[in-house]
């Protein structure tokens, strides 16, 4: 148990120690494009909320004349974007366009609107998507503290409660693999990820990290399966995946590092960890937050802290005067006062720059799931509704920040960056 609790404290380090891949093509322009000048009406991945704009899904896909016409020159209540685009950019749409038009089997006509609504009935597109038709299954951590954990009947958690709410949105039956992330050498949360999803245990997986190199060349590789509680009996242990592409929804949460104080005396107003000396901090020892603690503390700061195990019994320490202030994901601080009520732990409102935004990943082959996943995602953190699955998780809330894909951390962002 305490074993597996350590997990979500040495996430940050697994990914911090992740290997160095060549960014992937993740932010392809043409997607790019459409976001920034259509998507607002025509909706992200061009499935539009069901309101005025054209489906974009139903444009006749071997119309380019008309395509160019209508775009350049303006149609109805869509503005002319002749002299907003360049004609590359427009090529780059209509090949944007076009690769996702034609999809949708029923006949082209723009003037019938009923057509138009048909279009989002999500159950048959979803289903050839699905690996228990009318169900979405998700791969969740038994053991993930705040973000997830299995209940005699259900789970707990922000993780879980994301992966409710969305089957609920698609009218889905959530259908839940808990697995057990080991803490090895050779295996990582993100190798686990990739090799779950591959392997076909889940349709998704939320708590994805967004880290440039969590999303790039990982699937050039082979990786073992964890534990999880329908694993079959003859899949021996060393069994491998082929890992495959992943994709990746919008963020729902950040995950963020902030100081805690030991009680409410230490706590001071801080704007970077240099700002500690004078306390004696604690360094949690290999994680990202212990890495950082000690290159951007002062020297006097650094030789005075006391360097401990990472682990669930590092704020423990605190808590029992081994230290009075540490740098540490505000996720293991949620989790240890959920554990302990009469904590005198105070979590400061300082936040280090650096975070990782959580993401929901699925196949790539998968990715059609987005078109429903990633507008639910983006409503619920619109009207509050995340931050109250948060609240009934007893998690401090961070709405997810750009850029949303953390970049491969330098020795120039971890000296530097407060
Ligand atoms: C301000 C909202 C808005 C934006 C932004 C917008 N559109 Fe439209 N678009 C519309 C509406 C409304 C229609 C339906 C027009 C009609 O037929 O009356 C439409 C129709 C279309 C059509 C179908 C035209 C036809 O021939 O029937 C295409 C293609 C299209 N838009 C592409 C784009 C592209 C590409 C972009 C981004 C460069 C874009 N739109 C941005 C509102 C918008």
């Amino acid at each position: 148990m305490i074993k597996k609790l350590a997990l979500s404290l040495c996430f940050l380090a697994l990914l911090f120690g992740a290997p160095v891949f060549a960014q992937d093509d993740l932010l392809k322009k043409e997607e790019q494009l459409f976001n920034q000048f259509c998507s607002h009406c025509h909706g992200k991945h061009m499935v539009n909320p069901g309101t005025s704009s054209f489906d974009l899904r139903k444009f006749p896909k071997d119309d380019k004349p008309r395509f160019y016409e209508s775009v350049s020159k303006g149609r109805g209540d869509m503005p002319a974007w002749g002299d907003v685009l360049f004609p590359e950019e427009l090529d780059l749409l209509w090949h944007y366009v076009k690769s996702r038009a034609g999809k949708e089997p029923t006949a082209f006509d723009s003037s019938d609107a009923s057509d138009v609504t048909e279009s989002n009935e999500p159950e048959t597109v979803l289903s050839s998507l699905l690996i228990t038709p009318g169900t979405l299954t998700a791969c969740l951590a038994k053991n993930g503290g705040v973000m997830s954990s299995r209940r005699s009947k259900g789970g707990a958690g922000l993780d879980y409660q994301v992966a409710l709410a969305l089957a609920n949105g698609m009218g889905l039956t959530l259908a839940v693999e808990w697995y057990e992330s080991e803490q090895e050498e050779e295996s990582s949360p993100v190798r686990e990820s990739y090799a779950m999803l591959a392997y076909g245990v889940c349709d998704i997986l939320p708590g994805f990290a967004l880290y440039e190199t969590s999303l790039s060349a990982f699937y050039k590789t082979r990786a073992a399966l964890p534990r999880w509680d329908n694993r079959p009996d003859t899949l021996t242990r060393e069994f491998q995946v082929d890992l495959q592409p992943l994709s990746v929804s919008d963020p729902y949460a950040r995950m963020e590092m902030g100081v805690v104080f030991r009680t409410p005396e230490f706590v001071r107003p801080i704007t970077r960890v240099a700002d500690l000396e004078g306390l004696h901090v604690g360094v949690e020892q290999g994680t990202l937050a212990g890495v950082l603690t000690l290159r951007q503390g002062s020297a006097t700061l650094t030789s005075e802290a006391t360097t401990l195990n990472p682990g669930p019994d590092f704020l423990w320490k605190m808590e029992q005067g081994e230290f009075d202030a540490a740098l540490v994901t505000v996720g293991a601080y949620d989790f240890h006062k959920k554990q302990n009520a009469i904590s005198t732990l105070v979590l400061g409102d300082y936040r280090h720059s650096i975070g990782f935004n959580l993401s929901v990943a699925m196949l790539k082959s998968n990715r059609d799931l987005l078109d429903q996943i990633d507008p639910l995602i983006n409503t619920m953190i619109a009207d509050g509704t995340m931050a109250a699955l948060a609240d009934k998780s007893r998690l401090t809330y961070s709405e997810p920040r750009q850029p949303w894909v953390q970049t491969r951390l330098t020795m120039q962002d971890i000296m530097m960056r407060q």
